[in-house]
């Protein structure tokens, strides 16, 4: 297996992120040396992508634990509280930010209970956080089996955002560990990447990661997907996702609501792929998912250049959600899940 990108990792220094703000001219790395400074990676999108931001919210916390120059548990835990708020005001929407620092705590109460000490509990905060790591690369390899196997030798794919290793722990990731699983399966797949404004993910992100790993990808604007759909030239959608609600209601990247009502119409399966940290069972349907809202300059501008006249009206949303009745199918770690998914879904969280 060829596969290599990992976008963030521990090291002695702190926390090593790569700047997905600056790819894909320049591939640079970030030595964050505090929490603060993670939570600053994942507002300001150095990290960005769901399960990547949960896996930058644990180290962020093994991090401020590590920093901790206080000597009582007590005081500990007080800091490790407000670090857990700080993270977690970053980024509303994807719930994998929530579950890791939720996870963290709760290790960090049963550290507690168990009478270790600060240095202990230091030591045991950092080991789960390279746990959580490991164990969101190991879900994105067995999404990567699964939904490998629902897509046909020859198929062409089309992907939105960036659902990749870079939007992961790394190596597989979601949505784009589907197609490397299939790869991986001997299937000869190609990619239709939509560029995904306003951030250009796809563009970005999406084409640079694929590039890097010979799958063959060919970006598009977002207005060219139904077209090409209409042409009969793709197969099959595959997506990520932020949260996905209880009754399979997904967030993702605003446009993917608009691309799976484009592939129920031509008749095309529409996959999401997503961990089972981003089924978020306490959250009903989807139109209790918080969509998260962002600065105007990201629609008025691409790269400090000026699109728009000065003061138009602007609205900014960074995520929609798609409603279960198009989704054909959740492919988590556990299994590919099917309607009607409260059942399935919470099924897969008992198996
Ligand atoms: O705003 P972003 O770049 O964090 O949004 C990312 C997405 O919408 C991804 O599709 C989603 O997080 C799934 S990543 C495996």
């Amino acid at each position: 297996m060829k596969y290599n990108i990992i976008p963030v990792k521990w090291s002695d220094e702190g926390v090593l992120m790569l700047d997905q703000r600056l790819l894909p001219t320049e591939e640079k790395w970030l030595t964050l040396k505090t929490y603060d400074e993670v939570a600053a990676g994942i507002k300001d999108m150095v990290v960005r992508g769901a399960p990547a931001i949960g896996v930058s919210a644990a180290y962020g916390i093994a991090l401020g634990a590590k920093n901790f120059v206080g000597t009582t548990v007590a005081d500990l835990e007080d800091e490790i509280g407000y670090i857990s708020e700080v993270l977690a005001a970053t980024r509303p929407t994807a719930v994998n930010l929530f579950w890791a620092i939720d996870r963290m705590n709760r290790t960090f109460q049963a550290a507690k209970a168990d009478g270790k000490s600060v240095s202990e509990i230091k030591e045991i905060l950092k080991t789960d956080a390279l746990a959580i790591h490991d164990e969101d690369i190991e879900s994105q390899r067995l999404i990567a089996q699964f939904g490998g196997e629902l897509l046909g030798d020859n198929d062409t794919v089309l992907t939105h955002c960036n659902a990749g290793a870079l939007a992961t722990g790394g190596v597989w990731g979601t949505a784009l560990g589907v197609i490397r699983g299939a790869v991986d399966q001997g299937k000869n797949i190609s990619v239709i990447a939509d560029e995904t404004r306003p951030y250009l993910q796809g563009a970005r992100l999406t084409a640079w990661e694929l590039m890097e790993d010979d799958i063959p990808v060919t970006l598009i604007t977002d207005n060219m997907s139904g077209h090409i759909m209409k042409k009969g030239s793709i197969q099959a959608v595959v997506v990520g996702s932020d949260r996905i609600a209880a009754n399979g209601d997904v967030a993702n990247k605003i446009g993917t609501y608009m691309v799976a009502v484009l592939a129920k119409r031509h008749g095309i399966p529409f996959y999401v792929a997503a961990p089972l940290s981003t089924v978020d069972l306490n959250t009903p349907t989807g139109d209790e998912i918080p969509i998260e809202e962002r600065d105007r300059i990201e629609v008025t501008h691409v790269k400090g250049h000026q699109l728009a006249p000065e003061g138009v009206g602007i609205t900014n949303y960074a995520f929609d959600v798609t409603p279960n009745d198009l989704v054909t199918a959740i492919i988590t770690e556990k299994g590919v899940a099917r309607a009607p998914y409260t059942e399935s879904l919470k099924k897969q969280f008992e198996d």
